[in-house]
């Protein structure tokens, strides 16, 4: 098929600039401008990057319009239905679902790093109790680099494998350490024979003195939580782990940044925004108040768990969340939990409100996570602490297809510089 070329004229139309089109197998295709600024001396400006794709990628496919979010293909109401989080992750990391042997063989190889060196817990004891989770996880992880530094050659697809299976399979315990550290009860080693989440459960929620008895319902609620949180395309965290790689820094050091970005409210920090929202709110009563003030040009206060840059329909993971939170309340005999019955009523009210109708801003996966993972018994703070375990996955997987990408150059966007033009330094005595 003929090259598509997108013509640009210049201002003094005498400068036409010829862009080729580049089509993708799904979405919108990308006019490519990797020539503009030889062509033109002209740069893009995009701050936000809200038009700009930097990057190809066969991992994620989201539709915001459509509320479509595809993992290699796959919608994530049928894997959030009928595969387990090690299933995704085999799925991210390799490009298709295993069969039972090559699942076998994966969750074995997990199994073989689920320990962390004994060295790597001194660090927590650095730390305050009552530091935030995060702060304690983007040290510790940040750590794993000077443990693997001398092991892990970037180039080498082998080593770079090794270095997704060791963060997939240590970031439970890691994360759960976190969260035991903060309560002054000893670390819980993890059990080789147990599943992903009940592993996991059991490092955060269990102690010495007794046998640690899992909730399947709960287990299983977990699981899916990890599932929708695995990846997501380029949001703010990847693209983080991404320019951070690009560099040839190691895995592990990036991973860290990615944690650090994801900790913002107005990303992964948005789940404990909502559940501590939800706690200043307090009552259905109150809910116009809140509202009004989230409409309100002059209040920075935004509704947290509402709004996406990609969704401008309702978030699929979103929707599924909602289902999980009915299925936990359910086991729990919480279905008249207030906090749920608050949220739901919050949701009902906004999707009413015609603001958040022309807006398109609906729930996002972070509205209803807070609430499950409280039902839990998980503690606020370390909400998106769990968010980051989920999309560790995502970050390695994004990380490796960037590195083997033949395309790969070091991440280094320009600027439209608004400064001081030229001048020169007076002596100190005349300034
Ligand atoms: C995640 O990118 C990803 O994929 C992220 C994520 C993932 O899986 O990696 O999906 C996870 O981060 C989900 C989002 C969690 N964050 C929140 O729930 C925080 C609350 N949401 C907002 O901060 C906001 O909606 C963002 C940050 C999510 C999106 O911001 P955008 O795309 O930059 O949109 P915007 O700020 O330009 O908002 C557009 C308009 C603005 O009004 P105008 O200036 O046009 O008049 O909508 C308004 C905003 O004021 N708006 C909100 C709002 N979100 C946007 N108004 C009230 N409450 C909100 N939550």
């Amino acid at each position: 098929m003929a090259e598509e070329i997108l013509s640009l004229t210049g201002d003094n139309q005498d400068k036409v600039s010829q862009l080729p089109l580049i089509h993708g197998t799904l979405g919108p295709s990308v006019v490519d401008i990797r020539g503009l600024y030889a062509q033109t001396g002209y740069f893009t400006y995009d701050p936000g990057f809200t038009s700009t794709a930097s990057c190809s990628s066969k991992i994620t496919y989201i539709d915001g319009d459509n509320g479509i979010l595809l993992y290699r293909g796959y919608p994530i109401e049928q894997l959030a239905e009928k595969c387990d989080f090690l299933e995704v992750c085999y799925l991210l990391l390799k490009g298709d679902l295993p069969n039972g042997s090559e699942m076998r063989e994966f969750v074995t190889t997990i199994s073989k790093h689920v320990m962390v060196h004994e060295q790597l817990t001194k660090f927590y004891s650095g730390f305050r109790r009552d530091a935030h989770p995060m702060a304690v996880l983007v040290g510790v992880v940040g750590a794993l680099s000077a443990f693997y530094h001398d092991v892990t050659d970037v180039t080498c697809h082998k080593d770079r494998y090794k270095a997704a299976i060791r963060l997939i399979a240590k970031m439970p315990n890691i994360v759960a350490m976190c969260h035991k550290y903060s309560t002054g009860l000893p670390f819980i080693y993890p059990k080789r024979k147990l599943g992903y989440a009940e592993n996991f459960m059991r490092m955060m929620m269990g102690d010495p003195c007794d046998e640690y008895v899992a909730n399947p319902v709960l287990i299983r609620a977990l699981d899916r939580i990890l599932i929708l949180h695995a990846d997501h395309e380029q949001n703010a965290s990847t693209s983080t782990v991404r320019l951070a790689g690009s560099s040839g820094a190691n895995p592990y050091a990036c991973v860290a940044a990615g944690i650090a970005c994801l900790w913002g409210a107005a990303h992964g920090g948005a789940n404990e925004a909502v559940l501590n929202m939800l706690e200043e709110i307090g009552d259905v009563s109150k809910i116009p108040e809140y509202v009004a003030k989230a409409k309100d040009k002059n209040d920075p206060f935004r509704l947290m768990g509402f709004g996406h840059r990609v969704y401008k329909n309702y978030d699929p993971r979103a929707k599924l969340m909602r289902q999980t939170c009915h299925e936990v309340l359910d086991e729990l005999n919480l279905n008249n939990d207030p906090m749920f019955k608050l949220a739901m009523e919050l949701e009902r009210i906004a999707l009413e409100d015609p603001y958040f109708v022309e807006k398109k801003l609906y729930p996002n996966v972070d509205f209803y996570s807070g609430i499950v993972l409280r039902a839990l018994g998980i503690p606020t703070e370390m909400f998106t602490a769990i968010f980051a375990l989920s999309r560790s996955v995502g970050w390695i997987a994004q990380w490796d297809e960037m590195i083997s990408d033949p395309e790969l150059k070091i991440g280094r966007p320009r600027q439209l510089y608004r400064g001081v033009a030229k001048r020169d330094v007076k002596p100190i005595s005349s300034r």
